[in-house]
């Protein structure tokens, strides 16, 4: 199976311009998966880049249309290019407060607009402490796909990344155990690529895509960097 290479570009200052010249530096990501989630404003700009890289958005609602100020719609981000989007990210669970409900809800949506997502998962280390790793991955995996079927899940060609939040932004990355742990437990359950993501670097990148219950990760700081993601995306063609 080829292996999966997402940045997420967050809230970056990056201007329109210092998107194209970030793609610009690229290599191709030929046949393989090489994908970025931008800022809502980026993705126009970026998307259709002869590069085969995707492009894709952060978040979305859960509703079609309406009187969401500041909201933006599925059929916004696939008009705009987009032709993916990270659904249930940690820090849109923990700073803005989305809910397992609202995160199924969105995943609903994407299946209805036959948008692709990723649905991000992932214990604080609180959670981790008191031995609830487990439970907490299962209850977002079942909230998120509550009333679902797998057909719909493969079609739409869903992903699943594990982000431990205590691991993103900290660079203190999961050990290489606890992830496979958490993947194999997350396989045992659902036939879909499973991700890891939190502190991901070019030091851990290839050790992390080099095992066989990692599917793929989703880099975020180390993504910005068009030298970093370059190679990345160089030892993701090698590998
Ligand atoms: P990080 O972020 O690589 O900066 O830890 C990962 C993410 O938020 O997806």
């Amino acid at each position: 199976m080829k292996k999966i290479l997402i940045g997420n570009w967050k809230m970056c200052d990056k201007s329109a311009l210092d998107a194209l010249h970030f793609l610009k530096d690229l290599p191709s990501a030929q046949k393989k998966d090489v994908r970025i989630a931008a800022p809502f404003t980026l993705i126009r700009e970026m998307a259709g880049n002869s590069l085969k890289i995707r492009i894709g958005g952060q978040n979305m609602h859960s509703f079609g249309e309406g009187a969401f100020t500041g909201e933006i719609s599925a059929k916004m981000l696939r008009e705009a290019g987009a032709d993916f989007v990270l659904l249930g990210h940690s820090e849109r669970r923990h700073l803005l407060g989305e809910t397992n409900e609202f995160i199924q809800g969105k995943v609903e949506r994407a299946l209805v607009e036959g948008l692709s997502f990723v649905l991000c998962v992932g214990e604080t280390l609180e959670e981790r402490e008191s031995e609830e790793t487990f439970d907490v991955i299962q209850s977002q995996l079942e909230s998120a796909f509550d009333g679902i079927s797998d057909d719909q899940l493969e079609s739409c060609h869903a992903l699943i990344a594990y982000e431990p939040v205590w691991a993103i932004g900290t660079g203190k990355s999961a050990e290489m155990d606890q992830i496979v742990r958490v993947h194999e437990f997350i396989k045992s359950k659902y036939d879909l690529p499973v991700l890891y993501g939190g502190s991901v670097n070019l030091e851990n990148f290839e050790k992390l895509l080099g095992s066989r219950s990692i599917d793929g990760v989703l880099v975020g700081g180390a993504s910005l960097g068009a030298a970093t993601f370059s190679q990345m995306i160089q030892l993701l063609r090698e590998g």
